[in-house]
């Protein structure tokens, strides 16, 4: 895998111009394809892969591709859905109907729709904006197929990050200037029309859908359903605990999900739509669990630099972060692989070694390392600049990321 050249992981080609919707950190999707393509080739014995933080499942969607069975869980319920249309994709007998349809649909509702209402909604949308979202709703829940309608909520999830009040250069929610807000376009309804109409065709697939098992919920519960020595192969990469300043998976994702209809997503616990914090709260160190909290004495070399206000929350992330390492390595069947993709984020200017941890973590629980790439990380994925640290300025965010491979013994 390193002989393909210095710089070849970064995949510095590809250009993902049709993506069905932008995820924060989300993986370049054939940069993961290769990655599984190499491992199936120096083990063709794999027929099940796990991702226990799927996010927009780019790596499932790789592994269903290839024909393995496929399980993935995030606590997003957002993340789940969208993994759920890659996987599934939608029919092929109905879909082009279904957008005809659709069409009919928006044109019957112009103009004749009661107004889509939440709290605060005139905050993160202007009036006309609402009215015309309320149409496309409106149609997408006249749609009786379901695996089509959750296509066409993706794609209207997309429409309303793109035409709500908020800045699109951070992943938090942050109103826009008066001005801006006051002078966007409204094209909102073209532009989901447009979507659907020219990315349906890489949806249509014949899927099997037993080999697909996704979970809505933390992986720290929902591992512990997973048996012993179960999974041929896992690979993800991981939050990075910066969940509540930085990569807001939960805040990105919070109004689309309020606007869409909960009876086509995935049961979850519906109180992470009360607050804008909340799913970014009940992620990886996004909380603070006193009972369960125990100091990693092998870590603390690690976080000493650290100021103790961000140190404890990088110890939390951490505490959680050990647990799910256990589990992974527990589930993973003997002689098989777990790849991560992680990167050391900055915390108070100092590097906050990832991929040491992961080291010793895998040494703890008896997997040792095969292979170790690097990547630098392309585009927008994560904002460049993430934070200002008094005396010190701002703070840039990671260039280059780890994928590291390590085997059960
Ligand atoms: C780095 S992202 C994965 C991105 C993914 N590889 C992609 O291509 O879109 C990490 C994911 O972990 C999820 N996550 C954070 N804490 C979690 C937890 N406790 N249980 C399950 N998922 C969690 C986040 O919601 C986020 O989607």
């Amino acid at each position: 895998m390193n002989s393909y050249g210095k710089d070849y992981w970064d995949f510095t080609e590809y250009r993902d111009k049709k993506a069905l919707i932008k995820y924060p950190a989300m993986m370049v999707a054939p940069m993961q394809e290769q990655l599984l393509l190499d491992i199936l080739e120096f083990d063709p014995d794999i027929k099940n892969i796990l991702d226990p933080f799927a996010g927009s499942g780019t790596v499932l969607a790789a592994g269903n591709n290839l024909n393995l069975n496929t399980y993935g869980i995030d606590i997003n319920p957002l993340a789940i859905l969208i993994s759920r249309v890659k996987l599934e994709g939608v029919p092929e007998e109905n879909i082009r109907e279904s957008i005809a349809q659709l069409k009919t649909y928006i044109t019957l509702f112009l103009g004749n729709t009661d107004l889509f209402e939440f709290t605060n909604i005139r905050k993160w949308f202007r009036e006309d904006i609402i009215a015309d979202l309320s149409i496309l709703r409106k149609a997408i829940i006249c749609e009786k197929n379901k695996q089509i309608r959750r296509f066409f909520w993706v794609c209207f999830a997309d429409t309303i990050r793109k035409y709500s009040n908020t800045r699109s250069t951070t992943f938090k929610l942050h109103v826009k200037e008066k001005e801006k807000i006051e002078t966007m376009d409204n094209d909102c309804i073209q532009y989901f029309v447009n979507k659907v109409s020219t990315l349906y065709i890489d949806y249509i697939k014949e899927t099997d859908k037993t080999n697909i098992n996704l979970f809505t919920g933390n992986s720290l519960e929902i591992l512990k359903n997973f048996s012993d020595n179960s999974i041929d192969l896992i690979c993800t990469s991981p939050p990075y605990g910066d969940n509540h300043t930085t990569v807001t998976y939960g805040q990105y994702s919070i109004l689309p999900l309020l606007w869409i209809d909960l009876n086509d997503l995935d049961e979850f616990d519906v109180t992470m739509l009360e607050k804008f914090t909340a799913i970014d709260r009940m992620s990886l160190g996004g909380h603070y669990n006193l009972e369960q909290f125990e100091v990693e004495i092998v870590y603390n070399d690690l976080i000493k630099e650290i100021s103790e206000k961000k140190a404890k929350k990088v110890v939390y992330f951490i505490n959680d972060y050990c647990k799910v390492f256990e589990e992974l390595a527990r589930i993973l069947k003997k002689g098989k692989r777990l790849v991560l993709t992680l990167g050391n984020r900055r915390v108070d200017n100092h590097e906050f070694p990832f991929d040491i941890l992961n080291d010793r973590l895998a040494n703890r629980y008896g997997l040792i390392e095969e292979a170790k790439l690097t990547r630098n990380i392309q585009g927008k994925r994560m904002p460049v600049k993430v934070s200002n640290i008094p005396n010190l300025g701002s703070v840039k965010s990671m260039s280059k990321e780890y994928i590291k491979i390590y085997r059960k013994n």
